[in-house]
């Protein structure tokens, strides 16, 4: 039962990772490097999340289990992913860019529902060990749809002004890249016997 439900869990995360590589590859063809950087480092962090979740699963339940194959995303619209970068125009990169945002939003929004309902039903069902893990991961979703939420407030409320989007990229790219790093640095020791 609680193995079903986790399992849910880590196949939701390998989605997860395609979403995200989808996504870095999008905004890196918008030319929206910083966006792209974003997805570069979520990507690198629940790639990490999953690795200890899958650990997690085997020492916790004693049971081998398999990882779902990935789901597609379809992030842009056709009339746009099928130009070339030199052929866009300056509303495909407005269209796009909200699109992008939209779709990113509604994933984690979704991703944390399914999440909060797994806790409880792992709580109703009397593995706490199971539920709080489950908990913990819930609110690393929230403050990533947090984040979001906030960036696009911000650029609802200068109409997604590219001008202005365009000339934040630089900043956040260095950012996040110096993010990805800090995952690396603490990279853990996943099969080193004190370790996760
Ligand atoms: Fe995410």
């Amino acid at each position: 039962m609680s193995l079903e439900l986790i399992k849910q869990v880590n196949d939701r995360y390998i989605d997860a990772l395609a979403f995200h590589r989808t996504s870095a590859d999008a905004f890196a063809f918008l030319s929206l490097y910083g966006f792209a950087q974003i997805h570069e480092y979520q990507y690198t962090e629940e790639a990490q999340t999953q690795r200890r979740l899958k650990l997690f699963l085997t020492r916790t339940y004693n049971h081998l289990i398999s990882d779902a194959g990935a789901q597609t995303f379809d992030l842009l619209d056709a009339k746009i992913k099928n130009k070339k970068r030199s052929e866009l125009q300056a509303a495909d990169f407005w269209q796009a860019a909200q699109s992008a945002f939209s779709k990113y939003r509604q994933w984690e929004a979704e991703t944390l529902e399914l999440y909060e309902e797994i806790t409880q039903q792992l709580s109703s069902s009397g593995d706490v060990v199971g539920s709080d893990y489950v908990k913990n991961l819930a609110v690393s979703i929230n403050l990533e749809l947090q984040y979001i939420t906030d960036l696009m407030t911000a650029y609802n409320a200068i109409d997604w002004s590219m001008e202005q989007i365009r000339a934040e990229q630089d900043a956040l790219q260095e950012k996040y890249i110096y993010r990805v790093r800090e995952l690396y640095k603490d990279f853990p020791e996943y099969h080193h016997f004190n370790s996760v």
